[in-house]
């Protein structure tokens, strides 16, 4: 599987506010091939983009997003708390930024992030209105449960198994989800578990490296790609 090398961190990295249209935009003008973001359910089973389960830190709404509508997920403000110059960013929804990544000719990362109760259907969800998109594409999760669901409902999407540290068990989970790749945190890689996954012949993509020296090192360590909040350090020719 060919990655892009640096993949943009919740669609812009931390220029931009995250998981917005703005930030797919920025990530493309900087000259980045690949990004990735967070898709959860509206309380209306739509998939919107954004990372946490409540609103309170990235937007201007309150309570949980599974208990909001994506009609009033739109009218929510995303940008200004990142700063008032993108005050008139949505949430978005998962479809409006995988129309705009297939518009860009961006390769995307859909990280299926379900609020806690919702794996399977989150994971349902948004592997059917992946499936249904037309740019390239790649689906991960933190949640078994929803990776084996987005296998049952469309199977031939690549997936990639995430994890914070490489667990012992890192073959099976990736066989019961059928990963063909894996994404750990960068600060939880040992040479040992890396010289393992190698071997195995599988991808790594780590998380979050926003130093140009630190993601050097993991290259040659074998890692395969890295996700940043900072793709203003590469110049689009190494992306
Ligand atoms: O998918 C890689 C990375 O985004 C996982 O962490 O918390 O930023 O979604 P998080
Ligand atoms: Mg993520």
């Amino acid at each position: 599987m060919i990655y892009p090398h640096i993949i943009a961190h919740r669609c812009g990295g931390a220029l931009t506010p995250e998981n917005t249209l703005a930030g797919l935009r920025l990530a493309k003008r900087l000259g980045c091939r690949g990004v990735e973001f967070d898709a959860m359910l509206a309380a209306d089973g739509v998939p919107v983009l954004i990372h946490d389960e409540t609103l309170e830190r990235t937007t201007s709404g309150r309570g949980r997003v599974a208990d909001a509508s994506s009609a009033e997920l739109a009218r929510l403000d995303a940008g200004g708390r990142h700063h008032p110059a993108f005050a008139v960013e949505p949430v978005p929804t998962l479809d409006e930024a995988l129309r705009l990544c297939a518009a860009l000719g961006l390769w995307a990362n859909v990280e299926i992030k379900p609020a806690a109760g919702q794996e399977a259907e989150t994971g349902r969800v948004v592997a059917r209105h992946a499936a249904a998109a037309q740019g390239k594409l790649m689906l991960s999760s933190f949640s078994s449960a929803a990776l084996c669901a987005a296998v049952r409902e469309a199977a031939q999407l690549p997936r990639a198994l995430l994890v914070e540290a490489i667990p012992l068990d890192w073959r099976q989970r990736m066989a019961e989800a059928g990963a063909l790749a894996l994404h750990s945190s960068a600060r939880a890689l040992t040479v040992e578990v890396m010289a393992e996954v190698r071997e195995a012949g599988f991808p790594l993509a780590c998380y979050t490296v926003n130093r140009r020296d630190d993601a050097e090192r993991l290259f040659a360590m074998g890692v395969s790609a890295v996700f940043t909040d900072r793709p203003d350090l590469w110049l689009s020719s190494e992306m």
